[in-house]
């Protein structure tokens, strides 16, 4: 089997590349070992894929080299990709924050992927698995569960770690070092933190309750929703800012960034000094919460009887929640994978190995990774889009 590029991984990177190399002239071989493409498309954005963000700007994007992402982005666009998504008639909303998701269903997107794949001829075969590639000739030979195949590009597009029941396996990593690369230490990203011990009881007593929240560490801060569950915190807040965690540090909770609650008990304690201090809290935060807090740390009374000091301690804990998460739920939840394929190793316009010509990683395989919001589908479209172009 001759072809000018085979793809490993018809995810959504994976999928992207091959129609744009079969709009190229290429002929295309995309292989998959599982049973349908772009799983990962199939459960995104809670069923409606969020399939790309308005403002998905390098700022966006974690990577060692922070400026890797920039060339793809800016020649595969989220625009681009909304017109491919508005030539097709899919009916698609902003939830917010530049979040576009389809109306209907993630299916829209795959089949769109699919169908333009069709169009130029792209061969896809699912549940082929490639046992070994050599390189002979400077074509690439590959041993798959569909016999031999030859190539003179072949593309990378795997996937990370995440969710490894639906196949994620680190196949992408291992190629890549098998020709050379370094791999940027890799870890779960976009990912609920959990606790232990009072904080761990706390959160399952308090499981479904949501609240706006800011969560910051030393370098970043994230104001969206966060919520309790039975393991820990989790809410977007909580998943963007576990791509910028490590372990063993604090994290920062402001339960109510919208109010100065020191300067409102002050004011309080003036005007309404024999209001409870629950009832107070409770109307700043939801009261299963203020409930906890006031269990937790004792704070029962009126507003009269507590001195200014202890006034700074209960706000500090509405304000400035210092808490200390044990980990994270790992690739067992998690949206993605940190980390990946060094960028310094691939060219920034069109993802070829600088090691091996011919080779080329995209996708989350390599070393970028968005944040929550429709930015890691950019990164897949941006960079299956320049290496298609290529290849
Ligand atoms: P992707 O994982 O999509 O595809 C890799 C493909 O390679 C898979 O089809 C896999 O089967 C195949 N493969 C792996 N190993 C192989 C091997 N050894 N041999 C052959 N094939 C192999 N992002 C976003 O922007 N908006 C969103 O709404 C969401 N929502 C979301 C929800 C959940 C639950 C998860 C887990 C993730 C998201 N994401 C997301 C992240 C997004 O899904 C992810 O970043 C992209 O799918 C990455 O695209 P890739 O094509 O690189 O990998």
């Amino acid at each position: 089997m001759q072809y000018d590029v085979i793809i490993v991984g018809a995810g959504a990177a994976g999928m992207m590349c091959a129609s744009e190399a079969g709009k190229c002239g290429r002929k295309v071989w995309l292989v998959d070992h599982a049973k349908k493409p772009a799983g990962k498309i199939r459960i995104s954005g809670g069923g409606r894929c969020n399939f790309t963000n308005i403002n998905a700007n390098p700022h966006a994007f974690i990577s060692k080299n922070p400026h890797f992402c920039k060339s793809a982005l800016a020649r595969y666009s989220a625009q681009d990709f909304i017109d491919m998504v508005e030539r097709y008639n899919i009916a698609y909303h902003e939830k917010k924050l530049g979040q576009l998701f389809c109306d209907n269903s993630a299916q829209d997107i795959i089949s769109m992927l699919i169908q333009e794949c069709i169009e130029v001829d792209v061969k896809m075969d699912m549940q082929t698995s490639v046992t070994n590639i050599d390189v002979k000739d400077g074509h690439y030979i590959l041993q798959t569960t569909h016999g031999v195949a030859e190539c003179r590009s072949l593309v990378i597009a795997t996937g990370g770690l995440s969710i490894p029941k639906m196949g994620a396996t680190s196949y992408g990593y291992q190629i890549a070092k098998q020709f050379g690369h370094s791999i940027i230490s890799t870890n779960a990203g976009l990912v609920p933190l959990t606790f232990q011990n009072e904080l761990l009881e706390m959160c399952s007593k308090l499981t479904g309750l949501s609240v706006e929240a800011e969560i910051s560490n030393h370098r970043i801060s994230f104001a969206e929703g966060m919520l309790f569950t039975h393991r820990g915190l989790s809410g977007p807040s909580i998943l963007q800012l576990s791509s910028y965690w490590e372990k063993g540090e604090e994290v920062t909770v402001n339960l109510a960034p919208e109010v100065d609650v020191l300067s409102l008990l002050k004011e309080k304690k003036l005007t309404a000094p024999k209001q409870d201090i629950q009832t107070i809290l409770s109307e700043i935060i939801p009261k299963r919460l203020a409930a906890k807090i006031c269990e937790n740390y004792s704070f029962n009374g009126r507003l009269a009887d507590f001195s200014n000091l202890k006034l700074e301690e209960i706000s500090c804990c509405i304000n400035s929640w210092i808490i200390r998460p044990s980990g994270t739920e790992g690739y067992r939840t998690a949206e993605v994978t940190l980390g990946g394929v060094n960028t310094n190793e691939l060219s920034s316009k069109t993802m070829e190995s600088k090691l091996s010509k011919g080779l080329f990683f995209i996708g989350e395989v390599v070393d970028v990774t968005g944040w929550l919001g429709g930015y890691n589908f950019q990164w897949a479209w941006s960079s299956g889009y320049v290496a298609g172009q290529s290849v």
